[in-house]
């Protein structure tokens, strides 16, 4: 069972998705502790309800991004956490941040921070993945779970999700439809990465067979909706 530090800043349904497959089973791990950069956040609701600890480090106002990062480590490190989930966090994580996070003998290479991210990457990084994707004129838009580095979503990629962008699409209906999948996605790759099944080749996140008899074998590179 592995512990996990969610890092959000907005209404937190990927952190409820994560709450919801640890409360079910669905993987093996529990959620440690949820942070925030911003009061008032509404994942610090969703986690009090669920009876997780939270913590808030406004970061308004903050220039040193490494101490900053550094009250985040500590306070990580003080609920045992083993895999740090980022979900609408909206801050770049810094270099120490991620050496505190980074690959060990038991995780084949992989760090240990990965994010979650509304757009088929490389395409659309950054902010408003939906809108970039309707004015890009793209037809199959979607989300990508990835391991985090030190650029904005350039990370290994873990996992895709595609989704059809339909005639009359509105930002807000995309973004709706890339979401439902989000929530599908992100429990999912973070149950491999429990199970260990992960490993990082280069650029390239493998996902080790299925041994589980009846288990469906399945790509982690892409999953068409
Ligand atoms: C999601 O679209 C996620 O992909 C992006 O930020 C949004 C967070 O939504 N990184 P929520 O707070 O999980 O509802």
């Amino acid at each position: 069972m592995i512990r996990l530090g969610v890092l959000a800043s907005g209404g937190g349904t990927n952190l409820q998705a994560l709450l919801d497959a640890c409360g079910t089973h669905r993987i093996d791990a529990e959620v440690a502790l949820v942070l925030s950069n911003l009061p008032g956040a509404g994942a610090l609701e969703r986690a009090s309800r669920a009876g997780v600890a939270t913590a808030c480090l406004p970061s308004k106002g903050v220039v040193d991004r490494a101490a900053y990062d550094g009250a985040v480590v500590d306070l990580l490190h003080q609920a045992r956490v083993d895999l740090v989930c980022l979900a609408g966090y909206m801050r770049l994580v810094t270099p120490g941040f991620l050496r505190a996070y980074g690959p060990t003998a038991a995780t084949r290479g992989c760090p240990r921070v990965v994010n979650i991210h509304p757009a088929l990457l490389p395409a659309f990084p950054g902010l408003h993945g939906p809108r970039q994707a309707l004015a890009a004129g793209v037809k199959v838009a979607g989300c990508t779970v990835h391991f985090v580095d030190e650029g904005t979503d350039t990370g290994p990629i873990i996992a895709q999700a595609a989704v059809p962008v339909l005639d009359g699409d509105t930002e807000a209906s995309l973004a709706a439809r890339i979401l439902e999948q989000e929530h599908r996605l992100y429990p999912q790759a973070v149950q491999w990465i429990a199970e260990g099944r992960l490993s990082l080749e280069g650029r390239t996140v493998r996902l080790d067979r299925a041994t589980a008899p009846g288990e469906r074998l399945r790509s982690p590179a892409v999953e068409l909706a």
